[in-house]
């Protein structure tokens, strides 16, 4: 994980410390990081709010496709902690509509939401995520 801090608001960037060991996944989080720059950078360039609605919405239909993408793959393989960890993605959807709401609602600023996306990234991948590697890898998923 590196930070580029020539900016108000730092960017989120992937590199391979963040690899989940899983070639799915790490695409998927690749993806998300994507998205999630392009939120921050959208609302620090000026987007419209249209323009920002639909990144926020990218962002929120592209999560969750990668959230239940791993809980198949969790439910195929009966990981152990598939409860918890799907309690955990519910609770980060919500929190990703809440701050679209918020947004809409000329209430969101956009320092919070880089703190909000840098935590669930940082702390989802490297805290949650990554304890399914040693199962799934284990059991021929790479
Ligand atoms: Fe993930
Ligand atoms: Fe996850």
């Amino acid at each position: 994980m590196s930070l580029n801090s020539d900016k108000r608001v730092d960017r989120v960037v992937w590199d391979g410390g963040l690899s989940v060991g899983i070639l799915m996944a790490d695409q998927d989080h690749q993806r998300i990081m994507d998205l999630i720059n392009r939120v921050l950078d959208g609302m620090l360039g000026g987007q419209s709010e249209v323009g920002l609605s639909g990144l926020l919405d990218d962002l929120i239909g592209f999560a969750r496709e990668h959230f239940r993408r791993e809980e198949e793959l969790m439910r195929t393989h009966d990981y152990p902690e598939l409860q918890s960890h799907r309690e955990m993605h519910r609770f980060l959807e919500k929190k990703v509509s809440g701050y679209k709401t918020a947004f809409l609602a000329g209430e969101a600023e956009v320092g919070l939401a880089a703190e909000l996306m840098k935590d669930w990234i940082v702390l989802h991948i490297q805290g949650v995520d990554k304890r399914y590697t040693r199962y799934l890898n284990a059991r021929g998923v790479v």
